[in-house]
């Protein structure tokens, strides 16, 4: 059955169901609560998320960095069971519009080669590595994409 998707902006109102999406979508790295009550409330957050119906299962949210010359994507997930119908990409690309900075930076588990994958698919190439920067001490790799 094809999916009925919206894409809108989020709030502190869809805390309890972005927790459990983080908790799903990420096993070894969901975030603590208040790291998730201040992307849905902080200023400098721009965050938005994919609904079915009342079901939260997409979400985003990107972070403005330096007077406005940078951005981070803080975090993006899409539960399990909606991956691969193009709603990450919706989402990854409205982000990036809102964040309206020169360019976009993230960090990845090494291990994650699905999320590299799609970033690359995205645009995005890396730039760097974090050694030992995740639980259990995996490196990150800093990916970046360029717009201005
Ligand atoms: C990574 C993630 C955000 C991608 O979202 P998604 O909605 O599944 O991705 P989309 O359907 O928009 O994919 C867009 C394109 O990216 C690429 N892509 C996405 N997932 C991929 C995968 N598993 N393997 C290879 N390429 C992939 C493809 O080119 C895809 O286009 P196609 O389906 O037409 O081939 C999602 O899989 C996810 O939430 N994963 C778990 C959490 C996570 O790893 N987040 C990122 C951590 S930094």
């Amino acid at each position: 059955m094809e999916k009925e998707i919206n894409i809108s902006q989020a709030s502190w109102r869809d805390f309890s169901q972005v927790m459990n999406l983080e908790k799903e979508c990420f096993p070894l790295d969901a975030w603590p609560m208040l790291d998730v009550m201040g992307v849905l409330s902080f200023p400098w957050f721009v965050r938005i998320k994919a609904m079915e119906g009342e079901k939260v299962v997409g979400f985003i949210a990107g972070e403005i960095k330096k007077a406005k010359t940078e951005g981070w994507i803080s975090t993006i997930g899409i539960l399990p069971e909606y991956q691969r119908l193009g709603i990450g990409k919706q989402l990854l690309h409205k982000c990036e519009i809102e964040l309206n900075v020169p360019y976009v930076k993230l960090s990845v588990r090494e291990s994650s080669h699905d999320a590299i994958e799609f970033y690359k698919t995205m645009g995005y190439t890396v730039v760097g590595v974090w050694k030992r920067y995740y639980k259990g001490g995996e490196d990150a790799l800093v990916m970046q994409k360029q717009f201005k």
